[in-house]
């Protein structure tokens, strides 16, 4: 008896020391789904680098194969694209190109691009491998080809008008924020919002299975923090780990190719943010508007501003219906002032592009793209950004009360209220 005792001191020993040396693979709110398990990530045999999703580059002069990945920056390897062609393997030599927008960490986002072989028709699946492969191929034992996206480019008819890229959803528990912010940006126009899911409280599970079921929400397995230790903010020196905040560089990049066809537009924003127009009613009318006064059309940057939670407001408690007192989270009507912006500094902003006319992009703005963004008139539409922010500094006066938000609250009510019935069973 005392050995087992002694085993399972031992067991439960090293289980906690487990969890204390790689805190950045503990999730304890991590739910997931049957279909979900196998995540885009793969890893590349004998090398740090992680392979999230493959799709066919038809811009270029000749047609290529692109790999969105996560690799460890300083490791130099030539890498080789090995692709299934209508029942053939072929080997290609790969480029890679490691995205500058790294801010210091290890690892960082980078496209491995292949040229796609002539006698290749249709390039439908490819592992990224650090070998080349002739020959024999029944020998190669290679686990990890993966579907290439895109095969067919579209110029019109997508699918979608709209779609928002959610990067990186973790431990995420404001259920009754993330309703307001699906219901929101269905009235916006919005027809498909894409979430990068590494966990989430089960209430929040439930919510996301409900969008799922409707087809409004996709949702692509984040699994990148069981392998690399992610960092939790964006500078090196606060934020301790091997890769920017969670991988959401990569996460946006990815979603940016996987929508390329898919959706006419793509909005790269967070959960906490909306993206009002002032005059027109929705993203449907404001966009062409947009293109028509700048004479542009790759991408529309929209000013941030900041919403502190913490500003009481003059909206009236009665206002909120009971059923969403029951409910976690943060009710987004209430706040309507906001912390002015210096129009002679720098103001952050997120993006609406084309993702047709997308390269590369980054969490701000885009890194290679043809024609670039530019900056929407915050008197046109500019971003509403609601969440936990110090207002230490600034003055009473200084706030500025901007109620649009609460032109949308007559359909955006009954629209949350219906889906806490009908997702969460509550009444
Ligand atoms: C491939 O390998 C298998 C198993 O070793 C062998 O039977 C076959 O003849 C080889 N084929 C070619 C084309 O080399
Ligand atoms: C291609 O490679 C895979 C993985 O090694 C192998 O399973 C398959 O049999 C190969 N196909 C051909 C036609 O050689
Ligand atoms: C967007 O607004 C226009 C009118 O301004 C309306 O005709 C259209 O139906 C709205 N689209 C959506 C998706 O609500």
């Amino acid at each position: 008896v005392p050995l087992i005792l002694f085993f399972i001191f031992i067991f439960f020993y090293l289980q906690n020391n487990e969890y204390i040396t790689k805190p950045s693979t503990v999730y304890p709110y991590r739910t997931r789904t049957e279909k979900e398990n196998n995540g885009p990530m793969i890893k590349v045999a004998h090398h740090k680098a992680y392979v999230i999703g493959s799709y066919v580059e038809h811009r270029l002069i000749s047609k290529t194969i692109q790999t969105v990945a996560i690799v460890f920056r300083s490791e130099e390897v030539q890498y080789y694209c090995l692709l299934c062609c209508d029942g053939r393997n072929i080997s290609a030599a790969a480029s890679l190109d490691i995205h500058s927008d790294h801010f210091g960490y290890d690892y960082g986002t980078a496209d491995i691009t292949c040229q796609v072989p002539t006698t290749c028709k249709t390039p439908a699946f490819v592992a990224i491998t650090s070998q080349i492969h002739e020959g024999n191929g029944s020998l190669w034992n290679i686990q990890s080809f993966q579907p290439v996206g895109n095969q067919q480019p579209r110029t019109e008819n997508f699918p979608y008008a709209f779609t928002v890229c959610i990067s990186v959803m973790y431990d995420y528990m404001n259920v009754l924020g993330l309703v307001q912010a699906m219901e929101m940006f269905k009235l916006l126009g919005v027809q498909k919002v894409t979430i990068y899911k590494t966990s989430c409280y089960p209430e929040t599970q439930k919510v996301l299975d409900y969008y799922v079921r409707q087809g409004f929400v996709d949702i692509i397995p984040w699994t990148v923090s069981s392998y690399i230790k992610v960092a939790r903010g964006w500078k090196k020196s606060d934020s301790p780990g091997e890769l920017h905040y969670f991988g959401q560089i990569a996460a946006l990049n990815d979603c940016v190719h996987r929508y390329m066809y898919e959706s006419q537009y793509v909005a790269l924003q967070d959960l906490d943010e909306l993206i009002l127009p002032l005059k027109e009613d929705n993203w449907t009318t404001l966009i062409p508007h947009l293109e028509a006064i700048y004479q542009h059309r790759a991408g529309f940057e929209f000013e941030n501003n900041i919403f502190p939670i913490s500003i009481p407001s003059d909206w009236r408690p009665e206002d909120t219906p009971d059923l969403w007192k029951n409910v976690m989270g943060v009710n987004v009507l209430p706040h309507v002032y906001s912390l002015p912006n210096d129009p002679n500094k720098f103001n952050n902003f997120k993006v609406i592009v084309n993702p047709r006319l997308v390269f590369k992009t980054t969490v701000h703005g885009l890194l290679d793209s043809r024609g670039g963004t530019v900056r929407v008139d915050p008197k046109i539409s500019h971003m509403y950004h609601i969440k936990e922010f110090s207002t230490q500094g600034y003055s009473e006066t200084s706030l500025i009360r901007d109620r649009r938000l609460w032109d949308f609250a007559n359909k955006l009510i009954p629209a949350v209220s219906k889906v806490l019935r009908q997702a969460l069973n509550i009444h």
